[in-house]
């Protein structure tokens, strides 16, 4: 039949109902019709739909994949179920007591944007991991205030809040605690992305694989890459099986804190802080291909400009009390809190209290959308105008 075009450029109805109907029936020979209705599918998910667009009509066979939400976990609410499943369930029937914290807009996995999974664990006194390897790159970021440890490549390390701890991929490692508390450490892993590149793989075959392997001498990563400026040429520039991941696995907290202190004089980023950034230390660049890892420092009161990006990103405050507005929805955030700032969407930080300062670690995707040439920022400057960053 003809079709007429309406003065908005809208389908009539008539056409609409038929279309859908057409490709609800379509949808058993697994094909999707392109239709008006339906083809907000296609457009950017952060841009707004024209106004007056009915919704997609039942019997549209692809749905619209669902999108991170901008969201914060409150330490208070979530602690109490970590302790209580380290009490119910020993380690060795559940390989890792932790839970994973599961963005609301995305039911269909656990993980809190579409590249970056966080769990938070919990080791009791005696708690022994097995030694494995895989694909995904992970990290700890020790919330604890010390105990614990993570054993990588042979080189063992003893945690401290607000460490960074690296088990790049291709790295065999694994966890404990001999000390007499508790530990309780955020892992973040890029395990959604490279799920749906299906190339995840784990071998836990370290007996057989590395048969009497000397362990690595104490203190390896900070005696080779512990001294900022100075770059060992005399060793191999990687560690394990992975590629274009940080040789250095450890990133002390109390070193980063002194960074951020001593910086606290400048200007700053009027976006971000002052802020620092955990580097692969032989060439400076972000410590996995996929994943970049900032600390940040708000002074009292500081208020950053809005902000936005291509990249997602996930948050756990170290220090303070403050808030982060995300397209005008505003994160109350504490120590312990942890915060997903979806991609594309204008935030800013501020600190609340006008005495105290902020800590804020950062992870984000950008290198890997740096990668592929879809990385851009823009900022607002003074006057509200938007600014191209990057
Ligand atoms: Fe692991």
């Amino acid at each position: 039949m003809a079709t007429k075009v309406s003065h908005k450029g809208e389908l009539p109805p008539d056409v609409l109902r038929e279309m859908e109907a057409l490709n609800g029936e379509a949808g058993r020979f697994h094909i999707w019709l392109r239709t008006q209705p339906n083809s907000p599918v296609q457009r950017p998910w952060h841009l707004a739909a024209p106004a007056g667009r009915p919704p997609v009509a039942p019997g549209a066979v692809i749905p619209s994949h669902p999108r991170a939400v901008a969201h914060v976990w409150h330490w208070k609410d979530i602690a109490p179920y970590l302790y209580r499943v380290a009490e119910l369930c020993p380690l060795e029937f559940t390989e890792r007591q932790q839970f994973l914290l599961v963005n609301p807009g995305l039911p269909t996995g656990i993980k809190v944007t579409n590249t970056i999974r966080v769990a938070v664990s919990i080791y009791r006194p005696g708690d022994v991991a097995e030694t494995h390897l895989h694909t995904p790159n992970a990290s700890r970021t020790i919330l604890s205030a010390g105990g614990g440890y993570t054993i990588v490549e042979g080189e063992r390390f003893a945690a401290e809040r607000g460490d960074l701890l690296l088990t790049p991929n291709g790295t065999w490692h694994g966890h404990g605690n001999d000390g007499a508390e508790p530990i309780i450490w955020m892992d973040v892993l890029d395990w959604p992305l490279l799920d749906y590149l299906d190339v995840i793989w784990i071998r836990s075959d370290y007996a057989s694989a590395r048969p009497n392997e000397a362990p690595a001498p104490a203190g390896w990563s900070q005696k080779l890459y512990g001294q900022g400026g100075v770059v060992p040429r005399s060793v191999p520039p990687t560690r394990g099986t992975g590629i274009a991941v940080s040789p250095m696995f450890q990133y002390r907290g109390r070193a980063t804190r002194a960074a951020l202190d001593a910086m606290r004089d400048q200007d700053g980023s009027a976006y971000e802080g002052v802020e620092v950034e955990f580097v692969n230390p032989v060439d400076g660049t972000p410590v996995f291909p996929t994943l970049a890892y900032k600390a940040q420092l708000l002074r009292p009161a500081e208020a950053t400009r809005p902000f936005r990006h291509t990249a997602s990103a996930m948050y756990v405050v170290l220090e303070g009390t403050g808030y982060t507005e995300v397209d005008g929805v505003r994160l109350d955030w504490g120590p312990n809190d942890f915060f997903v700032i979806p991609n594309h969407q204008w935030r800013s930080h501020v600190n609340a209290d006008a005495h105290k300062d902020a800590v804020l670690y950062q992870v984000t995707d950008a290198p890997l959308l740096r990668a592929i040439g879809q990385y851009r920022a823009q900022g607002r400057g003074r006057d509200g105008a938007v600014v191209d960053l990057a």
